[in-house]
């Protein structure tokens, strides 16, 4: 078995996102930390939520679609599959089954946060699809960036699920930029914007009754809790989600329904709460062809493809340098 390459110092990162969020008015946490082994677990719970319908639409539109995808992706020799916050690939695996079963020649480079979540989904690709070299690359999004920028191969990168929405359209911008940065003529960028919809829809998927989605956002504080030695009384804490139908997002929050002092020891740091103070962790920007349009302007792309889902509104656009 190969190894996953590792790049990411976040222990060091946590430390100081987790400070300098709990210092700043109003309180913030990044979404990024939710994904040790029991987050990846939550997660895949949403993922199998019929009211979580992203997942389900993108694995439609790429098992409808494969055959036109797999025409876009190859025909220009061996290339590097990139993808971008790969989880556990269960989407990604259509089209890896459809490459391989074609004999096309490609690796495979599966990026994510998670190494938990990489090591699962390296053991299930070599059995379940051994003919396929996969090169798995532990870190965030930003060095990920590096790892792509060292390669030589043709690139397809995948950014899959929505993954995009967890950035504002300032960062989005930015990071679609540095990635056409890295591209080259032939080179593709395959992404999945979630799209604007009933609102009520929204709330749905982000706010199931049976709390997955609530523990999957308390897990943040779960982790500061072991990693961190802090005492979050994760009962004191509200999940709440609002969507703003104006803008298209969907952010959650962790409100404090008490006041309460809370210690975290590694960092010395004691936070104050007032009763119904908020912690923002995590938005989801939802999108229509007018923001997709503009973000693609703003970093350099062209749009070539865009393949939309029969039920509910979801979009896979391909991107070239433009
Ligand atoms: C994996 C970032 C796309 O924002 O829809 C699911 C994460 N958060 N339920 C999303 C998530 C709450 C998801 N992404």
């Amino acid at each position: 078995m190969q190894d996953i390459k590792i790049a990411s110092v976040v222990s060091n990162e946590f430390e100081k996102e987790v400070y300098s969020g709990l210092t700043d008015h109003p309180k913030h946490l990044s979404s990024k930390y939710f994904y040790d082994k029991k987050g990846d677990r939550l997660f895949q719970d949403i993922m199998a939520m019929p009211t979580y319908y992203l997942t389900d639409c993108e694995y439609d539109i790429l098992e409808n679609n494969k055959k036109e995808i797999t025409e876009l992706f190859t025909g220009f020799g061996t290339f590097d599959l990139i993808e971008l916050g790969a989880g556990d690939g269960k989407k990604t695996k259509i089209l890896l089954k459809e490459f391989s079963d074609k004999n096309i020649d490609f690796s495979y480079v599966p990026i994510d946060i998670s190494n938990n979540a990489l090591n699962q989904l390296q053991n299930s690709i070599e059995n379940e699809l051994p003919k396929v070299n996969i090169q798995p690359f532990q870190g965030t999004y930003f060095e990920a960036l590096k790892e792509i920028s060292s390669r030589k191969n043709r690139k397809i990168i995948l950014f899959l699920g929505s993954n995009i929405g967890n950035l504002e359209h300032e960062q989005a911008i930015d990071f679609m930029n540095n990635i056409k940065e890295l591209m080259q003529q032939d080179d593709l960028l395959f992404m999945g914007f979630d799209q604007k919809k009933n609102p009520q829809t929204i709330l749905d998927a982000y706010n199931d009754q049976e709390g997955v989605t609530a523990a999957f956002n308390k897990n943040v504080l779960a982790r500061i809790n072991t990693e961190l030695n802090a005492n979050f009384d994760l009962e004191q804490f509200l999940h709440w989600e609002v969507y703003n139908p104006e803008t298209g997002s969907a952010k959650s929050y962790l409100v404090s329904k008490i006041q309460q002092t809370v210690q975290i020891e590694n960092l010395e740091l004691t936070v104050n709460f007032k009763q119904w103070e908020t912690i923002h962790t995590e938005i989801s920007q939802k999108y229509d062809d007018e923001i997709i349009n503009w973000l693609a302007r703003q970093s350099g792309l062209e749009m070539t493809t865009a393949y939309q889902s029969k039920k509910y509104g979801y979009k896979n656009c391909v991107f070239k340098k433009s």
